[in-house]
């Protein structure tokens, strides 16, 4: 099983995955629309034919990227996936030249175990003004950002 770019006929599957924990509160939704519009910041791990794991990478300004819709599917978790998703997407933000990811999660713990800090989120500007402004939760989504140097 290798992490590759995601494809648009990976796109429902993704799609499926993120839903279930978007309809659980463990992340938020995501149209199919959104996912097609930004298909090339997915990667995905695909095994006997079903998306199991997914995440995207989206750059926000010239050193700073963020870590987006990370899942891992309920009977893959537990076995490094996530971990290799993350660590696949950081290779991507270095190849682009970025210097700093960040995230906003409901699942601070986990990307913390990656050496991932807890930042306030003033610290992101950018992300708060173009995009969590339009968000079905804003203001007030409860969800904790964190921040990784990549250097
Ligand atoms: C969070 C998630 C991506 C982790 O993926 P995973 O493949 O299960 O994680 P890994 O196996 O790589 O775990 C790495 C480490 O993090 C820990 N970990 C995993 N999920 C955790 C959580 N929710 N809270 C605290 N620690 C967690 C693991 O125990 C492991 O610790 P270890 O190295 O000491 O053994 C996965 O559980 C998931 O898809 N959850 C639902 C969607 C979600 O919450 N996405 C996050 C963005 S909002």
């Amino acid at each position: 099983m290798e992490i590759r770019p995601a494809k648009v006929s990976d796109v429902k599957g993704m799609h499926d995955l993120v839903e279930r924990y978007a309809n659980n509160k463990e992340m938020l939704h995501r149209s199919l629309n959104a996912i097609y519009e930004n298909i090339q910041e997915f990667v995905v791990l695909e095994n006997e034919g079903k998306i199991i794991a997914c995440g995207a990478l989206r750059v926000s300004w010239e050193d700073l990227a963020e870590i987006k819709a990370l899942a891992v599917s309920e009977e893959h978790k537990g076995q490094g996936i996530g971990t290799k998703i993350v660590k696949r997407l950081q290779e991507n933000a270095k190849e682009l030249g970025i210097q700093k990811v960040f995230t906003l999660t409901f699942k601070p713990e986990f990307f913390k175990k990656l050496g991932y800090v807890e930042i306030p989120k003033e610290m992101l500007p950018h992300k708060i003004w173009s995009e969590c402004v339009n968000c079905y939760l804003f203001p007030d989504c409860g969800e904790v950002p964190l921040i990784f140097s990549l250097n």
